[in-house]
């Protein structure tokens, strides 16, 4: 175990009806490094996800860098959900701009940042649209950048690809090596393999809410150990 970077122990998840989603999961991950979390639908991907962005109640302790989750500063872990949650109603600027402005910061360099990362993923023409005149990538985009504006420590990114072609793996792969330099962490759920297979470091595998599987990406690829892992991958090729 890696005293730094980042450490979960005896994660577990019951909902009220009983049902364990998560049981007992350990994992630990150098900082600067991407994490891809793999496994069959319903498996308990996102919801590892909301439980380290601390949206979710569970039981068991999360650590990053000697730090106890719960206790870093708000907005050190970011997370892209899914579908986006974009604000329908608010413009483009305005979806960047809400959550830092809450955090008490000055206007004008919130303005300048927003400018910064809508000019760096292209979309600086979208100041003044809404949600709903964007693209599926467009949106997608836009929420990274609406994360990326709280300087997040963690970025936690829910199916980063449900939005796009197939084509546009490779755009999406080099997106998320860049956002990689912005930020200390990256952790990504997926179903898609070739995008994992590009930009994972580890492979956590998950089944029924069991870690099946925890490893160097390349190791995991080469040549998974469990079964449910082997035959997920023979699967998906
Ligand atoms: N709030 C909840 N109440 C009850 N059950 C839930 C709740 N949230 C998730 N679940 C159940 O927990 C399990 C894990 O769900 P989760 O969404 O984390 O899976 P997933 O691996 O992200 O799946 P997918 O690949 O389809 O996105 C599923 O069986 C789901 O039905
Ligand atoms: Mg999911």
């Amino acid at each position: 175990m890696p005293k730094s970077g980042f450490i979960a122990k005896n994660i577990s998840k019951t909902v009220s009806s009983g049902l364990d989603i998560l049981k007992d999961i350990h994992f630990s991950v150098p900082a600067r490094k991407t994490l891809v979390l793999l496994g069959p639908s319903g498996s308990g991907k996102s919801t590892l996800l909301r439980c380290i962005a601390g949206i979710e109640n569970y039981s068991g302790t999360m650590v990053y860098e000697g730090q106890s989750l719960p206790h870093m500063e708000k907005g050190a872990i970011g997370l892209v959900f899914q579908n986006f949650q974009l604000f329908p109603h608010k413009t483009i600027m305005e979806n960047l701009m809400l959550a830092p402005l809450l955090k008490g910061g000055k206007k004008a360099d919130i303005l300048k940042k927003a400018y910064e990362l809508l000019e760096h993923f292209g979309l600086k023409d979208k100041v003044d649209a809404y949600p709903h005149q964007l693209s599926g990538g467009q949106k997608q985009r836009i929420a990274i950048a609406r994360s990326l504006m709280m300087a997040p420590k963690i970025l936690l990114l829910d199916e980063p690809t449900s939005a796009l072609d197939p084509e546009m793996v490779n755009d999406v792969a080099a997106l998320l090596s860049d956002i990689r330099a912005s930020c200390e962490l990256l952790v990504i759920a997926t179903h898609e393999l070739r995008l994992a297979e590009k930009i994972a470091d580890y492979v956590l595998f998950l089944d029924g809410g069991f870690v099946a599987e925890m490893r160097e990406a390349s190791d995991f690829f080469k040549d998974p150990h469990s079964d449910r892992a082997k035959k997920f991958i023979a699967n998906m090729h």
